[in-house]
């Protein structure tokens, strides 16, 4: 067994080289952090349940034409991906009104959107990833417009496979946030979807299956991903 280099760090993964060029190890921590680092516990399993349910679902979305980074499963807590260059911006795509935009606009909780939202972060620790307009992604060069569309183009066939495949286990894509990559002038969703990138809730009790659970101490984390992940394995196998 060859030892490999630890290439990045982050709050909840270590990405690795492996033997094979362009393609990397992720492995899953079972570290969870919330308000930009400033909440932060060590929650057995959780890396486990974020792996399983993020590679099941990059899985499902290549069925359904939807191509990411993820190679393949490798164990409990790790994925092969491809390597890719990430953009630093966090593509929020919205549903129903919470969290920040609850915050910001002054909607009400769980109000229906007209038409799924798209919006953008600055993926900046230090700047607190602001929202960014169209013209500061242009002004920091962060992606040229042509990128954008088809970052907004991918968010929305995304949203659309999320919402269809989570409807089959009752429970409502409130929002989600996901990053994408570029190899070869491609762009490619990388990152993960999972319920710490996700607002997920029963479309009967509204109960929350996400790090909601975890930021606002609303209940066990590691039972809400884990009722994610069994209906997933019991509506897909
Ligand atoms: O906090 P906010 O309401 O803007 O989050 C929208 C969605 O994006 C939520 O599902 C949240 O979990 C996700 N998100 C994330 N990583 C961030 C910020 C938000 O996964 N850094």
């Amino acid at each position: 067994e060859v030892a490999h280099m630890l290439l990045y760090e982050g709050k909840a993964k270590q990405i690795y080289q492996t033997e094979e060029p362009g393609v990397l190890r992720i492995s899953y921590k079972d570290e969870a952090t919330a308000f930009n680092g400033e909440k932060k516990d060590t929650l057995l399993g959780k890396g486990r349940l974020n792996n399983e349910i993020s590679s099941l679902i990059f899985s499902i979305l290549k069925e359904a034409g939807v191509e990411s980074h993820f190679v393949r499963r490798l164990s409990e807590t790790e994925q092969l991906v491809k390597e890719v260059t990430i953009i630093p911006l966090e593509v929020v795509v919205r549903n129903v009104a919470a969290g920040s935009l609850v915050k910001r606009l002054g909607f009400e909780r769980g109000h229906k959107l007209k038409t799924p939202l798209v919006e953008w972060y600055y993926k900046d620790d230090a700047l607190g990833d602001p929202l960014l307009a169209e013209a500061h992604i242009k002004e920091l060069a962060l992606a040229t417009p042509e990128e954008l569309a088809q970052m907004q183009q991918m968010a929305l066939r995304v949203n659309e496979e999320l919402q269809k495949l989570f409807a089959t286990i009752n429970v409502d894509i409130v929002d989600f946030k996901l990053e994408f990559g570029k190899t070869n002038g491609e762009i490619l969703l990388a990152d993960e979807i999972s319920p710490d990138t996700c607002r997920l809730w029963d479309k009967d009790t509204g109960d929350s299956f996400d790090k909601d659970l975890f930021r606002f101490q609303q209940g066990d984390l590691q039972e809400g991903y884990e009722t994610i992940l069994s209906r997933l394995i019991e509506a897909h196998s």
